[in-house]
C-alpha cells in the first residue's frame, strides 16, 4: 500500500478525505477485502446526485471496475481513467467488430503538411502504427483522457473500446478520434495536428 503515511496525514487534516484500503487477497484489520465493487463504492461513498469516480490501475482492473461502475448509473463524463499502459487486445471485447479481426489496413496520415501511407494492424492503435513508422504524432496520456492526440478522421472507421472512449458529442458529430485508443476497422485517413510534445 503506497503512501500510507501521506494519505493518513491528509485524512487527519481534511474532514472531506477518507482513505479506504481494499486488498484483493490479504485480510488486514481496518481494510476491505476483495475487489472494488459497486456495493463497496456505495458503502463508502453514499452520495446522492452527480459525483466523479477516478480509476487508476492496470487494464484488467479497469475492465472489472468499469462493469461495477456501470451499476452506479453515472454519466460517462463523471468516470475518468488513467491506464497504466496502453489499451491492448481490443479483440477480446464482446462488441469488437468480427470483420476486422486479424486484418491489416491502410492508414493515410496527413501531418504538418506531409502525407504518409502506412500499414496499421487491427490490434494496434493508430498512434502505435504511426510511431512504428517514425511519424511524430502528439500524445500524452495514451489512454483517451487528455485529448492531446485529438485528430480528424477524414475517412474510414475505427473501433474505440468503451473504457477508453473519451470522445465528446462534438467529436462524434465532426468526426474526431483519439489515435492513442482507436483501432482500425477499415482502410482510413486521418488528419493529425502538429506534434506538441
Ligand atoms: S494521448 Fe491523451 S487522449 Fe490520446
Amino acid at each position: 500500500m503506497l503512501f500510507q503515511e501521506e494519505f493518513r496525514e491528509i485524512a487527519r487534516r481534511c474532514g472531506r478525505f477518507r482513505l479506504v484500503n481494499v486488498l484483493s487477497d490479504d485480510e488486514l484489520e481496518g481494510c476491505e477485502k476483495g475487489f472494488i465493487s459497486a456495493e463497496l463504492i456505495r458503502k463508502h461513498a453514499p452520495v446522492d446526485g452527480d459525483y466523479s469516480v477516478f480509476v487508476c490501475g492496470p487494464q484488467a482492473m479497469n475492465d472489472f471496475v468499469d462493469a461495477e461502475i456501470a451499476e452506479l448509473g453515472l454519466r460517462p463524463k463523471f468516470v475518468r481513467h488513467e491506464l497504466l499502459g496502453e489499451y491492448r487486445n481490443p479483440g477480446r471485447n464482446a462488441d469488437y467488430p468480427e470483420g476486422a479481426r486479424g486484418r491489416r489496413f491502410k492508414l493515410d496520415v496527413s501531418v504538418c503538411g506531409a502525407s504518409y501511407s502506412i500499414d496499421c494492424y487491427a490490434d494496434e492503435t493508430l498512434l502505435r502504427a504511426m510511431e512504428r513508422n517514425g511519424i511524430a504524432a502528439p500524445s500524452e496520456c495514451r489512454s483517451g483522457e487528455c485529448g492531446w492526440c485529438h485528430s480528424r478522421l477524414v475517412s474510414g472507421t475505427v473501433y474505440v473500446p468503451e473504457a477508453v472512449d473519451g470522445r465528446r458529442q462534438a467529436d462524434l458529430q465532426f468526426g474526431y478520434v483519439h489515435p492513442c485508443c482507436s483501432f482500425p476497422t477499415s482502410d482510413l485517413a486521418i488528419d493529425v495536428p502538429p506534434c506538441r510534445n
